[in-house]
């Protein structure tokens, strides 16, 4: 019989073989101490994701939903109407035409950073490369100091610190979160005071939804998930593709000889790399999903992102890696009412590390002694990657 434990050592191990037999043998499993059911095919939660019978009011990550904690007010846990209103404010922040004139923004960062890492001899590809971009682009969409980011990036980082003595976030983690609540609280007050138009920040306090602005803690919370959403996930993303290009020197080659392949290259990493191992919801409505299993209306259940993409059922051949692949879907960003309003932003910092890394780099290597990876229940993937140049 199967037995799946998301706090398992084992687990965090090897995941892709524990997602195998869960597709396999128990595509809706229920775990009866955490009272979650866990999908792991792609279409089960392309379906579930997309058909309006589950809601966020319960929280989405594991820190909300499998330890009861209440959600925050976050536009990730919001309904509609007041989530669709939200959302329609927020898109012209995210759209392609904003993400275009973004991204000489973000080329000039890069190729910065790479000379940089490229005469300092060695870069850590998720905290020094990816995650100071990262930051810099959610802290110019949100109007907050530049001079603030790498501190602030820092702190993201520890936000998600993990021991193995303790189920979810350890208490440099808990600490992390309380710090960044309080940089945030100090920049809301600041522009209380001080209105501007800047950014993402000063519309959220100009926003009114029936006549109402955002209390102050949803305004607070809004700000997190941006500079949470924004900084953590991309970084990751790219470290894991800069590992696959090295363990696959002829993908490698054919992308540095022919960048306008970064764009479909990234797309893959998104597939293969998603270090955002589950998040959930709550059904509003009795629902059938997973092959007949009935779900009752108020019960959580968990999406296994890093499952689908693997799902033979969806990809042929789904551990290999291709940068022609061109999957038409992936759920790295799921999908429906919450898909990721950051997906063009995120897609152009990747295509943008990767052509600036490959035209300047593109004969890297990793130094496999300093790898430190994640073992967490809610990201996989590294959290150290050293990338070593040729003149270290
Ligand atoms: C590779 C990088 C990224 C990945 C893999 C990713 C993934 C996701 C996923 C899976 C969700 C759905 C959350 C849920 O189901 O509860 C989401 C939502 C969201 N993401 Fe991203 N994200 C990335 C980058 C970004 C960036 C760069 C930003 C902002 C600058 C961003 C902002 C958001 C926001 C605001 C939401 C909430 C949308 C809603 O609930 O309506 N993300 N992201």
């Amino acid at each position: 019989m199967l037995e799946f434990d998301p706090f398992a050592e084992s687990y965090f191990d090897d995941p892709f073989s524990v997602y195998k037999r869960m597709r396999d043998e128990s595509r809706a499993y229920y775990h009866e101490g955490l009272d979650c059911y866990f999908l792991s095919r792609f279409e089960d939660i392309w379906e579930a994701v997309g058909s309006g019978h589950f809601s966020h009011r319960k929280g989405t990550n594991t820190q909300d939903l499998l330890a009861d904690k209440p959600p925050n007010l976050a536009l990730s846990s919001m309904s509609p109407p007041d989530h669709t209103a939200l959302r329609k404010m927020l898109w012209p922040f995210f759209s392609p035409s904003s993400t275009r004139a973004l991204e000489p923004f973000v080329r000039e960062h890069v190729k910065t950073f790479v000379n940089e890492a490229i005469e300092r001899g060695r870069v850590d590809a998720n905290g020094e490369l990816g995650r100071r971009i990262s930051v810099r682009v959610a802290f110019r969409l949100i109007g907050l100091p530049q001079e603030d980011a790498d501190r602030v990036a820092d702190l993201v980082g520890l936000a998600f610190d993990r021991s193995s003595d303790v189920k979810g976030p350890n208490q440099r983690a808990l600490d992390a979160q309380a710090e960044l609540h309080g940089y945030l609280e100090d920049r809301i007050q600041e522009r209380l005071e001080m209105p501007r138009e800047d950014g993402l920040l000063d519309s959220l306090i100009a926003y009114r939804f029936e006549g109402r602005p955002l209390p102050a803690d949803q305004i607070l919370f809004n700000l997190y998930l941006f500079v949470v959403g924004g900084t953590e996930t991309l970084p990751k993303v790219f470290a894991g593709g800069v590992y696959q290009l090295w363990k696959y020197p002829e993908q490698r080659a054919e992308l540095a000889a022919d960048l306008s392949l970064a764009k479909d290259a990234f797309w893959e990493i998104l597939r293969v790399e998603m270090p955002t191992l589950m998040l959930g919801a709550c059904a509003e409505q009795e629902t059938e999903i997973g092959g007949g299993t009935k779900i009752p209306v108020g019960q959580k259940i968990m999406h296994l992102w890093v499952s689908a993409n693997r799902d033979e059922r969806e990809f042929d051949d789904p551990d290999r890696f291709d940068i022609h692949r061109k999957a038409p879907r992936i759920l790295t960003f799921n999908n429906g009412r919450h898909r990721c309003l950051g997906a063009h932003i995120a897609q152009m910092e990747g295509r943008v590390l990767l052509e600036e890394l490959l035209s300047r780099a593109p004969e890297f290597e990793i130094d496999e002694g300093g790898v430190v990876r994640i073992r967490s229940e809610f990201f996989r993937g590294f959290d150290k990657l050293p990338i070593v140049f040729g003149n270290a």
